[in-house]
């Protein structure tokens, strides 16, 4: 596997450890995808507990694969789970996690401040020449890298996957004006090597798939709170009349409505352009759910009840 991306064109592979810093929802994903593409990886968090709760979404994940894989042969489904997991690593030191890494995948909770300071951190620890990348799907790429010097600037990337990671194909590799060509190539290459399809951006709010999502989930909403059309109704004309496979209202469920207007508020307020932007404007039925902390599934309520 690691052949199929060292050999695509001009771009220079990826060598060395990966390190995905937070080992939640998404972290885990990434650090089991990457050891299914047989790199190395050490997995990052702040306490052993969240590392080993991390481990069982892996290792959850990585058995749904394995009976796929290998649908009659059940020592073969072990060894497979047992060799990916084999190859991840777990540490609750970022600085020790990176030394030897050619790429930095951040994961943690989405606060500027707290990856900045992350940041600082890991430039201080990687080694010259890796990537370093933020999976954040609402802050300024740019920002982030504020603390950082010029150099590093250049190898500062957004690396956007999507939830569930084992499963969704596509990765966002978000350029700010200060990145390299070398440095998108190198993470083109990787994301291609890890089975997955890049789409490269520039560093703007959303990059293309939230920034396309988001104002569509806002006005189905606003088709609710008009009283057009039920939930249902909007979903079922979603699906059967754009090809959809969710309808807005399950897919804000999925998602989850606190994620929903966490995104939007920020957006709408200290937005990158996009202050007072009425594609973001607040919802007084998305507020109400997100108050009354019905937050879709994961809280088993929001537009609908599982
Ligand atoms: P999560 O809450 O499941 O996981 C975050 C993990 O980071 C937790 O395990 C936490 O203990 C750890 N953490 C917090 N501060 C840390 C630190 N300083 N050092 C090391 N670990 C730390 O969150 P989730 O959903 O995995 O999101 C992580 C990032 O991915 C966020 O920036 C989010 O915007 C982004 N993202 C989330 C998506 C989603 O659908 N959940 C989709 C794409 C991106």
């Amino acid at each position: 596997q690691r052949a199929a991306f060292s050999s695509s064109g001009a771009a220079r592979a990826v060598s060395g450890r990966i390190a995905v810093i937070g080992g939640g929802q998404m972290g885990s994903g990434i650090a089991q995808v990457a050891a299914t593409h047989k790199h190395d990886v050490t997995l990052v968090d702040v306490s052993q507990e969240a590392l080993e709760r991390g481990r069982g979404y892996m290792a959850k994940s990585l058995k749904r694969v394995a009976k796929k894989q290998f649908p009659e042969d059940a020592q073969a489904q072990g060894r497979f789970v047992d060799e990916v997991l084999g190859r991840v690593s777990l540490s609750t030191s970022p600085a020790a996690a990176v030394g030897d890494a050619g790429l930095v995948i951040e994961a943690v909770v989405e606060n500027i401040k707290v990856k900045q300071e992350l940041f600082a951190g890991l430039a201080a620890a990687a080694p010259e020449g890796a990537i370093l990348a933020s999976n954040t799907s609402s802050l300024p790429i740019a920002r982030i890298a504020e603390p950082l010097s010029a150099e590093r600037k250049r190898r500062f990337l957004g690396l956007h996957f999507f939830n569930p990671v084992p499963q969704m194909k596509l990765v966002e590799v978000v350029r700010t004006d200060a990145a390299d060509q070398q440095a998108v190539d190198d993470a083109v290459a990787f994301v291609k090597g890890i089975g997955k399809v890049p789409a490269v951006c520039k560093d703007t709010p959303g990059f293309i798939v939230n920034r396309l999502l988001l104002p569509y989930m806002m006005e189905a909403i606003r088709l609710l709170e008009r009283d057009v059309a039920s939930a249902q109704d909007i979903d079922t004309a979603m699906k059967l009349g754009a090809g959809y496979p969710m309808g807005p209202f399950q897919l804000c469920d999925y998602v989850g409505l606190d994620t929903i207007k966490f995104i939007v508020d920020g957006w709408h307020k200290e937005g990158q352009g996009l202050v007072g932007d009425k594609l973001f404007a607040p919802s007084a039925k998305l507020d109400e759910l997100v108050a009354k902390g019905h937050l879709g599934v994961k809280t088993g309520k929001g537009f609908y009840e599982y």
